[in-house]
């Protein structure tokens, strides 16, 4: 599978079969989050590999949001550290896409559970100390998100995209 095809097959998958992920697999999955780029190539970025069924569990009442975690046999949450550079929450953006995208190549759906909430900092705080208890995250580690991982269960149904036209513009914004 090239980059490309990835791409376009990629899917947010929050059904997820009972067999799990081959380490070997799971290892390929975080290693594309590793080497995500950085700004500046600055070390913000932190991803914390969770397999235990009683931490997925609780992780899934982090947000409303993110109930799929219960059936996930695994989860990468993906932290970034404002201390270490302006560009975290960018940094650990691109770590979630490059993870998203290698799961598709080896076969393991995922899903995005959005952690970070950028426009209440009091409702972002409680779901990000939620998540700090629970995987012992230093205090200036911001959970940007958490992504399930684990086999289909089922496929989605086929994607309406947004016209091109509404997106992509040539020269000037149109
Ligand atoms: C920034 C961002 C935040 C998201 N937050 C959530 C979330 O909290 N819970 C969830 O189930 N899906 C979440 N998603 C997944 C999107 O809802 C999903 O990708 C979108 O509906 C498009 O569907 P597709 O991924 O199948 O193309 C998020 C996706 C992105 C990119």
């Amino acid at each position: 599978m090239n980059v490309f095809q990835a791409i376009q097959e990629r899917r947010e998958i929050t059904k997820y079969s009972d067999q799990l992920i081959p380490d070997d697999k799971l290892k390929k999955v975080e290693d594309a989050g590793y080497y995500a780029p950085t700004g500046n190539n600055l070390p913000s970025k932190h991803i914390v590999v969770v397999k235990d069924r009683v931490t997925l569990d609780k992780l899934s009442e982090t947000t409303p949001y993110m109930k799929w975690l219960k059936e996930a046999p695994a989860a990468i949450a993906v932290t970034g550290n404002p201390t270490v550079s302006k560009y975290w929450l960018q940094d650990a953006s691109i770590a979630c896409a490059f993870i998203w995208l290698e799961a598709v190549e080896v076969g393991i759906g995922s899903a995005f559970g959005a952690v970070y909430h950028s426009e209440d900092e009091e409702e972002s705080i409680k779901r990000e100390n939620h998540v700090r208890a629970l995987l012992n995250l230093p205090e200036e580690q911001r959970v940007v998100a958490v992504l399930g991982l684990g086999y289909p269960k089922e496929n989605p149904k086929p994607k309406n995209h947004i016209p091109r036209e509404e997106v992509v513009s040539y020269e000037k914004f149109s």
